[in-house]
């Protein structure tokens, strides 16, 4: 028998819907991205993003199950992000969620929002091997988790400060380039030299499994400082509605250089703590979820690890979305793990 479940995520920046039939076909998926609102401010605004969470709610959820050509009386259940996230962005999701649970006596599921990025992967990778290697990397995370099975997880290690893609964003607006930054910087770093600016790798006391980026971040600050790069961010800042080939044309070559060696130290932190859990737990799969998966320096260095099964999300699935969260519903639907109508927004929601 098929099960339906509509998926609804509002952590952060995106209001999304999303219907997926037993956590394996995406029937619809739709996201309503703010990046126009927070784009200007250089990150997200909280009180921004639940205001326009309030306004696009309503409308995505229609278009989700309009998409997927089924009413609301063809649900099996409701699967809602309860965190981690940003608490006012979370709430609406969470409230809305449980307001359709009670007009139409579903059941709601509760899911961590990290555990649907590993689902990103599972949705399309159904059979992958177990035990797997997660790594987590987004703008609010960067963890890695041993994935023993379908919900069964322990944390091996995360940031200590900054989530890389946090690192990406704060990097790119200190550059004067837009938001998110990541993208950017990532299609600039290819015309680069990695080796161009030497940085040194994080060491890490006590887990050698966890991150640290803000002593990169401030390296690439210092580095700034010394070659004077006030005039060209100075430029930057004056494009209106720039395309990328404008963010090439006012970077010049020792910027790229810049860009490229910050990229390749990034890569370098996650894939070696990566391959090293990787090893230590005996890892099948290692899954690779969260926005920054979609960097094609990471995918490219990942591809090179010979004795490692790497798996990444594809491209509409690596950003935040909600066929994620409904896909990570179905096996708590099939445990019957519900939730009740007491359910929490948490914005340290903890997985494992
Ligand atoms: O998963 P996501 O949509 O939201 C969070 O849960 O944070 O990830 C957004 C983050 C941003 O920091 C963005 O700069 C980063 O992912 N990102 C990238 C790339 N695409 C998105 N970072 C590096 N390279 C990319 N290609
Ligand atoms: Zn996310």
């Amino acid at each position: 028998m098929q099960t339906l479940i509509l998926g609804i995520e509002s952590s952060c920046d995106e209001t999304a819907a999303a219907v997926v039939e037993s956590g394996r076909e995406i029937r619809s998926s739709i996201v309503a991205s703010q990046l126009a609102t927070h784009a200007k401010y250089g990150g997200v605004v909280p009180e921004l993003a639940s205001r326009e969470h309030l306004r696009a709610i309503v409308p995505v959820v229609r278009q989700a199950l309009a998409l997927a050509e089924i009413t609301l009386d063809q649900l099996n259940a409701i699967a809602v992000t309860a965190g981690p996230g940003l608490v006012g962005s979370l709430l609406v999701g969470v409230t809305y969620a449980k307001a359709l649970c009670f007009a139409q006596q579903l059941p709601l599921v509760a899911v961590n929002h990290v555990e649907g990025h590993i689902h990103s992967v599972l949705l399309d990778n159904p059979d992958l091997a177990f035990p797997a290697l997660a790594l987590v990397v987004s703008g609010g995370h960067t963890h890695l988790f041993e994935v023993r099975g379908l919900g069964e997880y322990r944390l091996l290690g995360k940031t200590r400060d900054d989530a890389a893609g946090e690192a990406y964003d704060k990097v790119a607006k200190l550059l004067g380039y837009g938001y998110p930054g990541g993208p950017i910087i990532d299609r600039l770093a290819a015309y680069g030299n990695p080796r161009g600016v030497k940085f040194t790798l994080a060491k890490m006391k006590g887990n050698e499994l966890d991150f640290s980026f803000s002593g990169l971040k401030t390296a690439v600050l210092r580095w700034t400082e010394q070659h004077d790069l006030s005039e060209e961010i100075a430029a930057r800042k004056q494009l209106v509605n720039p395309a990328f080939e404008d963010w090439l044309a006012t970077t010049p070559s020792q910027t790229l250089d810049l860009l490229a060696s910050f990229q390749f130290t990034v890569i370098e932190e996650l894939l070696r703590r990566a391959v090293l859990s990787a090893e230590q737990i005996g890892a099948e799969s290692v899954i690779v979820a969260g926005g920054v998966a979609c960097n094609q320096g990471l995918r490219t260095q990942a591809a090179r690890a010979k004795d490692l099964n790497f798996f990444f999300p594809s491209p509409g699935l690596s950003t935040d979305n909600a066929a994620m969260i409904a896909a990570a519903a179905f096996p708590k639907f099939q445990r019957r793990e519900f939730s009740g109508f007491d359910l929490k927004a948490q914005a340290s929601l903890v997985l494992a």
